[in-house]
């Protein structure tokens, strides 16, 4: 996963953990994986509150379009997995087929604006 780090720890342990929930997602059967589906949908809920309240407390010029796009990515996952506790082969070809390429493309198009401005702040915070 090397490509999806931005240098910017806890956005990068976030999405580790991230990646390993959608790990166990994919690995689960039965009951498991809806359960392993709201505990991602959960996981990304807090995820996304945590870079928000970054971008509000710094003043981050790219506070909508991020938080849009967060509410993009969780609509469709909140959708996907009430659809998965009724029909669950749908919500599987959501987390087998498109989950890791969204937030792949999240992390690289999105969240590295974020990161990069951060890097920017920490720079002036030292040599001001
Ligand atoms: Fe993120
Ligand atoms: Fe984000």
């Amino acid at each position: 996963m090397e490509e999806l780090t931005l240098g910017i720890e806890v956005m990068d342990e976030t999405h580790t953990e991230f990646l390993q929930c959608l790990a166990r997602v994919k690995a689960a059967s039965g009951s498991d994986f809806v359960e392993g589906f709201s505990a991602l949908v959960e996981h990304t809920e807090a995820h996304f509150a945590m870079e928000e309240e970054l971008m509000r407390s710094l003043g981050f010029y790219g506070l909508q379009e991020h938080h849009d796009e967060h509410e993009t990515l969780l609509s469709e996952m909140r959708y996907f997995l009430q659809k998965a506790r009724k029909l669950p082969p749908f919500g599987r070809s959501y987390i087998d087929d498109y989950a890791y390429e969204k937030f792949r493309r999240h992390i690289i198009n999105i969240d590295s604006q974020l990161a990069m401005f951060l890097k920017t702040v920490e720079t002036e915070k030292v040599y001001g």
